[in-house]
Order: C-alpha cells, then sequence, then structure tokens
C-alpha cells in the first residue's frame, strides 16, 4: 500500500475510533485561555482542565490530530528547523488520550499493534524508552511498562532513560509523568550493520528518531517544583505525523515526504534553484520557507496576526526568518512566501478548513508583511553600504552589525555576506557580546511568573 499522508492520517484516526474514541477537531494553534502557553506545543494543552480533574470530558477516550508550534518556552525547536531534517515550527501531533480511563497496558499494546500490524513497520527497527526514575523527584524505575513492553518486544531493545527524554511536562507546572518513547531506525542495512541502532537513540540522529511519545499523567508540578498525584491516572499521546510519514514513505527526511514536497517543488520553481544538490544553504533555505509558511499561515488561519509584541512578534519573527533565508540564499528578493499559501490550502485545505476559509486574508497579510521587511532590508543595505565607504579598516564594527540586525532585522550572516564581498571582516566577538547583552536584557523584561493554574 502506498501511504500518502492523507491515507496515513485517516488510518491512524481509523484506528482509534475503533477503540471506541471519540475523534474531535484540533484546537486551534493559539492559546488565548492560559497564561503559561502562548502556542499550542502538545496534544494534551487542550485537555489540561480534565488531567487536573477541573472539569469533566464528554468522553473519556478521544483522539485527535493536533496543529502544533513549538517556537517559545519550555518545547522550543526553532533554530533546529530546517538545519536539521527532522525538527518543524509547525507540526501534527496524533494523539490518543484516556481520561481517567484505560492506562499504560492498553496505551502501549495499541500503539504497538498500530505500528506493526496496521502501518506494518519493520519490528527490528524499532526502539522503545521507559523512565528510569529520579532522585530528585524521588520516582522510581516504571517498571510496570518495561514489563509489558516485555512481552511484545525483545528486552534488549528496550532502554532505561533518564527524567530528560523520559518524563514529559507540558512546562514549568501543570500536569505531567513518566513516559515511553517509540524510536524508529531508518538508516539503510549497511549502516545498521557498522553501528547499532540502540546506541543512536536519543543521539540527534536524522534517522534514528523518536516517532511516538506516551506518556502516563498521574502528577500535578507545582510553582514551587513540588510533584503533586492527580485525583486520576490519565493517558496523553503524541505521534510525530511528519515523522511518521517519513518512515512510512521510506524518506530520509522528512521534507522529502509528500507533506513537504509540493511546498518545496514550488520554491524552486519561483527561485529558479534546485533543492537536494550540493550548495547545503540554499537546501536550508528551502526547508526553512517550506516549514515557515505551515506555522505562519495556520497562525494566522487562527487569529493571530504578526504584531510587535507576544504571539504576533514570534509570528513576524517566523516570516522574516524566511524571507531572510530565501533574500540572502535564493536570492529572493521580491515577495514570494505568499504564492506559497495556494499550495499549502491544496494540500491541507481538506483537514483543516481553516486554512481554505482564511486564504485570502492569509495571502493578503503575509504580502503586506513581505513587502514591509523587504523595503526595510533594502535599508540595512543602504546604511550598510554607507559604512562601507566610510570605514575602509577591514573590520565591521560589532556595535553596527548589532544594530542592523536589531533595528533592521539583519541576520549576522547577510551582515557577513556583505562584509565579505567587500573583502571586509565583522567583530563577532564584540557583535556576540551585544547580542548577550540584549538576551540578559529581554530575559529579565519578559519573566512572567504564574501561580499553580
Ligand atoms: N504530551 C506528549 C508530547 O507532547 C505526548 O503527547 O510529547
Amino acid at each position: 500500500m502506498e501511504w500518502t499522508s492523507k491515507k496515513i492520517r485517516e488510518t491512524f484516526l481509523d484506528f482509534y475510533k475503533r477503540k471506541d474514541h471519540q475523534i474531535v477537531a484540533s484546537a486551534p494553534m493559539v492559546v488565548k485561555n492560559d497564561p503559561t502557553l502562548m502556542f499550542v506545543n502538545a496534544g494534551m494543552n487542550q485537555f489540561k482542565e480534565y488531567f487536573l480533574g477541573d472539569s469533566e470530558p464528554k468522553n473519556v477516550r478521544v483522539s485527535d490530530t493536533q496543529k502544533c508550534l513549538r517556537v517559545s518556552g519550555k518545547h522550543n525547536d526553532l533554530e533546529e528547523v530546517g538545519v536539521d531534517t527532522y525538527h518543524h515550527t509547525m507540526f501534527e501531533m496524533l494523539g490518543n488520550w484516556s481520561f481517567g480511563d484505560y492506562f499504560k497496558k492498553e496505551a502501549i499494546e495499541w500503539a504497538w499493534e498500530l505500528l506493526t500490524e496496521v502501518y506494518k513497520l519493520d519490528k527490528d527497527r524499532i526502539y522503545i524508552s521507559v523512565f528510569a526514575g529520579d532522585k530528585n523527584d524521588n520516582l522510581e524505575l516504571d517498571g510496570e511498562s518495561k514489563e509489558i513492553w516485555k512481552g511484545l518486544i525483545d528486552e534488549t531493545r528496550i532502554l532505561e532513560c533518564d527524567r530528560k527524554d523520559n518524563f514529559w511536562e507540558m512546562g514549568e507546572t501543570g500536569p505531567c509523568g513518566p513516559c515511553s518513547e517509540i524510536h524508529v531506525d531508518l538508516r539503510s542495512e549497511e549502516e545498521r550493520a557498522q553501528i547499532d541502532g540502540k546506541s543512536l537513540v536519543n543521539e540527534d540522529h536524522p534517522q534514528v528518531v523518536e516517532i511516538w511519545n506516551l506518556v502516563f499523567i498521574q502528577y500535578n508540578r507545582k510553582a514551587n517544583g513540588e510533584l503533586v498525584d492527580l485525583p486520576n491516572k490519565h493517558i496523553d499521546t503524541g505521534m510525530g505525523f511528519e515523522r511518521l510519514a517519513m518512515a512510512l514513505q521510506n524518506k530520509k527526511s522528512n521534507y522529502d515526504t509528500d507533506i513537504f514536497m509540493p511546498l518545496i517543488n514550488k520554491v524552486v520553481s519561483i527561485s529558479g534553484k534546485t533543492y537536494g544538490a550540493t550548495d547545503s544553504k540554499q537546501d536550508v533555505a528551502i526547508r526553512v520557507i517550506a516549514d515557515h509558511v505551515r506555522a505562519i499561515s495556520f497562525s494566522i488561519a487562527d487569529g493571530q496576526l504578526p504584531s510587535n509584541i507576544g504571539a504576533g512578534y514570534v509570528i513576524r519573527r517566523i516570516l522574516r526568518r524566511a524571507i531572510r533565508y530565501g533574500y540572502s540564499f535564493l536570492a529572493l528578493n521580491e515577495p514570494f512566501v505568499n504564492k506559497l499559501v495556494e499550495v499549502l490550502v491544496a494540500e491541507m485545505g481538506g483537514q483543516f478548513p481553516e486554512i481554505k476559509l482564511q486564504q485570502s486574508l492569509i495571502t493578503k497579510v503575509i504580502l503586506e508583511e513581505e513587502e514591509s521587511f523587504l523595503r526595510t532590508l533594502e535599508k540595512g543595505i543602504s546604511r550598510f553600504e554607507n559604512y562601507a565607504a566610510k570605514n575602509q579598516d577591514k573590520n565591521i564594527d560589532g556595535k553596527f552589525a548589532f544594530e542592523l540586525y536589531d533595528t533592521f532585522g539583519f541576520p549576522i550572516d547577510l551582515t557577513e555576506l556583505l562584509a565579505s564581498e567587500k573583502g571586509l571582516h565583522v567583530d563577532m566577538q564584540e557583535f556576540l557580546n551585544c547580542l548577550q547583552q540584549q538576551k540578559d536584557r529581554s530575559r529579565a523584561a519578559t519573566i512572567i511568573k504564574t501561580d499553580d493554574w
């Protein structure tokens, strides 16, 4: 069978429907009613109050695909995006939940059944991790999960990992618990023969990746750091849809799946560049753009316009990052991101009608942002030209580079590129000092204390 992304998504939801789950819609990605979050960073966010026992769910078994954005707060993947091949700003998380109903046994056995009997992933390429325990929190090894897994997979394929990887928390406070992760090894047979996949689990290998996290929610982390038992035990699972597609479509990168290729092909046709050739910066730029247009478009569809504060500023920065990469590495100096919206709507409008309904607004907002930011970039370039004409001492002052960065949104690599074209260097040490000072200032200004929810 050909596992198109559409088929993968439908199969997941259908599987849990048959296990008596109610299929619900994704919550909007922009969070308006939780002071601890700007964007939805996990499928469980919309169910937080059920875990805490603050309200009663209509159905104790639920499943969905949730739009998530990990660009701020505890879960922030922005710097990896585009540089590697398996992190995203916005991604879909396929999940199933039990609110005080089934627990570890069903969650684990069903995940295994779906992966190996329905999707038919090769069992020999799967590794499992369970929580090893933690002295500080006074928690022991999750022996129960390990025993359940031992009934399904050879014990040698089970790893015990510490809290960094196997204790999931939504944020600094809130529902949490030990988790068990499912990893797949997508390397070639030759590579697998040389290095044991087990040693590459949780080592940031692009083809040995976590695809599914099964969380056993049983505590609430209070603002003082203390763990308190919740009234009930719950299941919260999240599978990376794009990574699963990479595995089922036999690709080496999420971007090579049918989720991203239509967007990549469009960037290639607009820019006249190639993807997957030798210029890695060009490839990174194409990936950055294909990724970012999704995050920006869905945020706008969910009601968050780019702006200068809070969540709007995060969206503006993501959009500017896409424009800058296009400008610097693909020679795109006319608005282009807005032209990708049409492709995105054609690919995702079926599952997420909000993007179709808002298509013209999204396109217009992106176009306006692009026009204004490209003008800013031009002003910055002319300032750079003036500076370089006056200072021919082979060094671009780090403070000046920082001003370009801070006021004109100039990425430092663009300044370096302009400098090198004139045979000049940027004083990077001074630039980094200025950057650090700014980070310290903004960290001090944005520490928001939230009480227990
Ligand atoms: N909450 C867990 C995660 O985001 C599982 O859904 O990984």
